[in-house]
């Protein structure tokens, strides 16, 4: 074996079966050339394009891709107007493709508070992807980690007075099932671009055991190389969900 393939052999055993990314820095990256916000989220949304094409082909599971916060709702009006027609169009330009490419297509967060054709164009696009057995892509828009527990508990609180869930049966397994990731692999890595180190109300039931890496790449400067060098870092990494060194040994060598 070349040299080459054993490395990208090697990749792959340790490849996240989760990927998921707050894609921060786009501001900067327009202002540092004196460029609009909006040329920032353009070149935002090819960095997208790239890195959902690399995770597709290291055979990562799943990538979830934080694009829209409930607090970005508070950004002005015109920037939230950009990034909404940036989503549709990218939604509307894309979708084929990525069911060619095998891609399944999920949305996750407040639909309710996003346009209706926007809605119909997630709707179209999940529907038409639903079969596909490759990349699971979650788009988190109008998403926030308490949202999504608060929406848990309603949901959990309704079946209970409707006599479909015992309270005492609630347990964590459960809590998990009535979340927005429901089926899906807990995120294994949380990548954050741009330097802060925040995980800004993004997955925050699911990122319990994720390994946390925090770049200071602005993300319309994070392509597939650095998605290669991030993965090298969390292969790096022990995981010990909570057990010793040595437990972990024993369990890795099981
Ligand atoms: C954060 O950068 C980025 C966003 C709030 C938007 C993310 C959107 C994209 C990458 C565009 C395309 C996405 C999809 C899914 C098609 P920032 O504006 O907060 O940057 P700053 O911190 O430098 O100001």
């Amino acid at each position: 074996m070349s040299d080459v393939s054993a490395e990208r052999n090697d990749r792959r055993r340790h490849v996240p079966r989760h990927i998921a990314i707050v894609m921060d820095g786009n501001g900067r990256w327009a202002k540092a050339r004196m460029m609009p916000r909006q040329a920032g989220h353009r070149a935002g949304a090819e960095s997208v394009r790239q890195v959902v094409e690399a995770a597709g082909k290291m055979g990562v599971e799943v990538l979830t891709l934080f694009a829209f916060s409930s607090e970005n709702w508070s950004r002005p009006q015109e920037e939230v107007s950009v990034l909404m027609d940036l989503f549709l169009r990218t939604l509307e330009k894309e979708s084929v493709r990525l069911h060619e490419h095998n891609v399944r297509i999920r949305m996750i967060g407040d639909r309710a508070r996003l346009s209706r054709r926007l809605q119909e164009q997630m709707a179209s696009a999940e529907a038409l992807t639903a079969d596909n057995t490759g990349l699971t892509l979650v788009i988190a828009a109008s998403y926030g980690g308490r949202w999504d527990l608060a929406r848990a508990a309603r949901r959990m609180a309704q079946d209970a007075r409707d006599g479909q869930l015992d309270p005492n049966e609630i347990n964590e397994q459960c809590m998990t099932s009535y979340l927005s990731l429901d089926g899906l692999p807990e995120p294994d890595l949380l990548i954050r671009t741009g330097g802060e180190k925040r995980i800004s109300n993004f997955l925050l039931w699911h990122l319990a055991y994720a390994e946390l890496l925090f770049v200071d790449t602005l993300w319309p400067d994070f392509g597939t190389d650095e998605l290669h060098a991030a993965v090298d870092a969390f292969a790096g990494r022990e995981r010990r969900f909570g057990m010793t060194a040595e437990q972990v040994e024993r369990v890795g060598r099981a």
